[in-house]
């Protein structure tokens, strides 16, 4: 490539359809901001400038993407998308390489960018694309010897035209000079009373200067963003190109289209993913490990073969091989599992440690703890870690068994080997190796009524 490139990503706009209180460009995508994904793809290019033209929610568009080197361009008014590319042109020097992109295009890949920067080093080059339903899209108008001659935005074009299948994804380049150029001519008669980006290509044709097309390969790569139901399918295009490369990595997925993946998933081999679960943040899924259906797992790393079943939510945990965690378990941030651990149903387990082999099986809270190896907490064992203003600590030794329906007021300490009796109130330290209860004695009332309803 000759010049250098500066690109120019629009997202000022209103997002009207959108119908509601975000910018458009903030709405996620797998989890992140629409913009963030354009920014990304911009960045493979290696340019030399980022410039965002913001306007609509400008404020909370820039404090979302504060230090990220970008150059900010504010676009006072929307006046159309000539008008936001005029505001970031003085900007851009003469010599370089313009590439215009668009906030609310986001799949669109750094392969099919490159190519339409090379083709826009020299002259006016437009992406375009033949979808399946080409409404509400700008329409590529040609002439006999299929020479591009403009393009016809839907609202203003006539029915002949409507019928045309190859659109505008509105992504462009075109060396700087000229884009400067050809801006500064445009005006607004149009249906929308706007400055279109668009009318450059006609004027251009007009001045007999070659336009190139390049066209995007899969169109779900450009499909824009204007209203809920696009963004529902572009997330969808996104997860499946996503499932696609899992699967061809040696993941099964029992059904690509019911995987959400909202930030960064690293999969070992041979991982199986059953329906509805979403990863977030960052996951780490070692070799062989299953997750069962409708899962949600955020920033956590599980060991090689641990099966995490059906409807278990874990949260910024670690955990270690061949564990088995769910169904219905709940881990919080800090819960750091060893290898063998067994976590059941209704448990749940925030920045504690669990040593290698132990077993909190059944409706349990362990907080603030350190579970040594082998240990046996049984059904409904709390872990009561908080006097109203302070946590405090349990401590439980290797080996230790605990009785079902046993309170550990913390700061407290059960030595190895100890057991606990079912229903015990433990406020104080217990010996290893041996049984400490605290039971209040039992006792049958006799000549007792049980209550009876007033008919
Ligand atoms: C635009 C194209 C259309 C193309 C379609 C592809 C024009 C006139 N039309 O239409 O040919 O088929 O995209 O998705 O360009 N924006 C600003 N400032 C403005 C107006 C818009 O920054 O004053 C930004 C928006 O935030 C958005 C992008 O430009 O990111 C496109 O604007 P939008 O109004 O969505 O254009 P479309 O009607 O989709
Ligand atoms: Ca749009």
């Amino acid at each position: 490539m000759a010049s250098s490139l500066s690109v120019v990503i629009l997202a000022a706009g209103k997002g009207t359809r959108m119908n509601g209180a975000l910018p458009k460009v903030l709405h996620p995508l797998a989890g992140r901001p629409l913009l963030a994904h354009v920014v990304e793809t911009a960045s493979a290019l290696n340019p030399e400038q980022i410039c965002v033209v913001v306007g609509h929610g400008a404020e909370s568009v820039r404090r979302r993407f504060a230090d990220c080197g970008f150059t900010w361009v504010e676009q006072k008014e929307q006046l159309g998308t000539g008008h936001a590319v005029a505001q970031a042109l003085p900007l851009i020097p003469d010599d370089a390489s313009v590439l215009v992109l668009y906030g609310d295009v986001p799949l669109v890949t750094p392969d099919t960018l490159s190519a339409l920067v090379q083709a826009g080093d020299r002259d006016l080059s437009l992406l375009t694309t033949r979808p399946e339903n080409p409404a509400g899209y700008g329409r590529i108008v040609r002439d006999a010897t299929k020479r591009i001659v403009g393009i016809v935005e839907e609202k203003d074009a006539n029915e002949e035209q409507r019928r045309i299948p190859e659109v505008n994804t509105g992504l462009l380049a075109c060396p700087a000079a000229l884009l400067r150029a050809l801006i500064g001519k445009l005006g607004r008669g149009n249906a929308q009373r706007e400055y279109y980006l668009t009318d450059v290509v006609g004027m251009a044709a007009d001045e007999g200067r070659p336009i190139q097309s390049q066209a995007a390969e899969n169109s779900s790569e450009v499909l824009g963003v204007n209203d809920r139901s696009q963004l529902a399918a572009v997330e969808r295009a996104y997860q499946l190109r996503l499932a696609e490369r899992f699967l061809n990595d040696g993941v099964t997925l029992m059904d690509p289209s019911r995987f959400d993946v909202r930030g960064e998933l690293r999969c070992g081999r041979d991982v199986v993913i059953d329906v509805n679960a979403v990863f977030e943040g960052t996951v780490i899924l070692e070799d062989g490990v299953h997750v069962g259906a409708h899962c949600v797992i955020r920033d956590c790393r599980i060991g090689a073969c641990t099966e995490v079943l059906p409807f278990s939510h874990l949260d910024g945990a670690t955990i270690g091989s061949e564990a088995r965690i769910g169904p219905y378990a709940r881990l919080r941030p800090g819960a750091d599992l060893a290898d063998h651990v067994h976590v059941g149903n209704f448990v749940e387990v925030k920045q504690s440690t669990v040593g290698k082999g132990s077993k909190i099986s059944h409706l349990s809270y362990v907080g603030d703890a350190r579970v040594g190896q082998y240990v046996n907490i049984g059904a409904g064992t709390i872990t009561c870690n908080y006097d109203g203003a302070r946590k405090h600590q349990t401590e439980i030794g290797d080996g230790a068994f605990i009785g079902s329906g046993t309170e550990l007021v913390a700061p407290v300490t059960v030595g190895a080997g100890a057991n606990i009796g079912a229903g015990s109130t433990i406020r104080k330290d217990a010996p290893a190796n041996k049984l400490t209860l605290s039971s209040t004695k039992q006792r049958t009332v006799d000549g007792w009524k049980r209550p009876v309803k007033k008919s």
